[in-house]
């Protein structure tokens, strides 16, 4: 019997993960589908109830539910418990079980370009995606992480609840020639030209990358390749924290570097 998976969101119609999940299913030869469902604000535990009722297999939750979802299933993976926010559901037999692969999906990204674990990195940002990277990141046991922001004590916070330093922007961009990759967690550059610090000191060759993807050239990417900098795009996480959960859901690991080079020419 055909199985059905779900994103949920508000807004969701331009979400991506239906397009490669479906591809993927189609891949492995499962008989499966990925329906995108808009549930709007205020109405999330209704909107999980039909999705319980309807018996879909499993769903992605993306913004702004991530942690309003939390209350509402019986049981969390380890990364979605120390974040307290979910991006994958598996439903088994009405047992609802949360997980959280947006941190892992990104080390997995940082996983094919050389970042030796005892390297200096420079995460900027102190926000919810900046928590599970963290983390992820000292899960995974990349043991010199700094971390700046613009409001200074988020840092401090961050840096202290994931072991890593923390820095003001100045001194980041102070330091930035000793760092082997620079990792843009913050908005700035989502709506805006703005870049969230200076990549002025950076040294060639250096691997700067962007959690956005939309647009796929953030300022910030520009000024790296304007420097030398090798840069990665959003796309890369996007794409491995849907195969982390593509595997949760199906006990498949699917293809990820095709995937990534689809979704990169469908958003240029
Ligand atoms: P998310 O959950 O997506 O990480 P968030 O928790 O609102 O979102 O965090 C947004 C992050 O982007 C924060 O680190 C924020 O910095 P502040 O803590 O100083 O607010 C950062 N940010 C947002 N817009 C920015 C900008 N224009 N320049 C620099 N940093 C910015």
């Amino acid at each position: 019997m055909k199985k059905w998976y779900a994103v949920i969101g508000d807004p969701i119609s331009h979400s991506l993960s239906p397009y490669m999940h479906d591809i993927w299913f189609h891949e492995c030869g499962i008989d499966a589908s990925m329906i995108p469902v808009h549930i709007r604000v205020g109405e999330l535990k209704e909107g999980v109830a039909a999705l319980k009722r309807l018996g879909v297999s499993g769903f992605n939750v993306t913004l702004p539910f991530k942690q309003e979802i939390v209350p509402l299933l019986g049981g969390l993976d380890a990364a979605a418990a120390e974040m307290n926010a979910v991006n994958t559901v598996s439903c088994n037999d009405g047992r609802l079980t949360g997980m959280n692969t947006d941190g892992d999906g990104f080390v997995r990204g940082l996983a094919g370009e050389n970042v030796p674990k005892d390297a200096p990195i420079l995460m900027v940002g102190a926000g919810g995606a900046a928590r599970g990277i963290a983390f992820a990141l000292k899960r995974q046991g990349f043991s010199r992480l700094y971390i700046a922001n613009r409001t200074y004590r988020r840092a401090e916070e961050l840096a202290a609840a994931s072991g890593a330093i923390p820095l003001s922007i100045a001194e980041a961009e102070e330091q930035l020639g000793a760092m082997a990759a620079v990792i843009n967690t913050t908005s700035a550059g989502l709506q805006d030209d703005t870049v969230p610090l200076k990549l002025t000191g950076l040294a060639p060759g250096t691997l700067v990358s962007d959690i956005i993807y939309n647009p796929l050239e953030t300022p910030l990417l520009k000024q790296a390749a304007d420097q030398g900098g090798r840069v990665q795009n959003g796309v890369v996480m996007f794409v491995h924290q849907g195969a982390i959960a593509f595997e949760a859901w199906t006990g498949i690991r699917p293809d990820t570097e095709p995937m990534i080079e689809k979704i990169n020419r469908k958003l240029g």
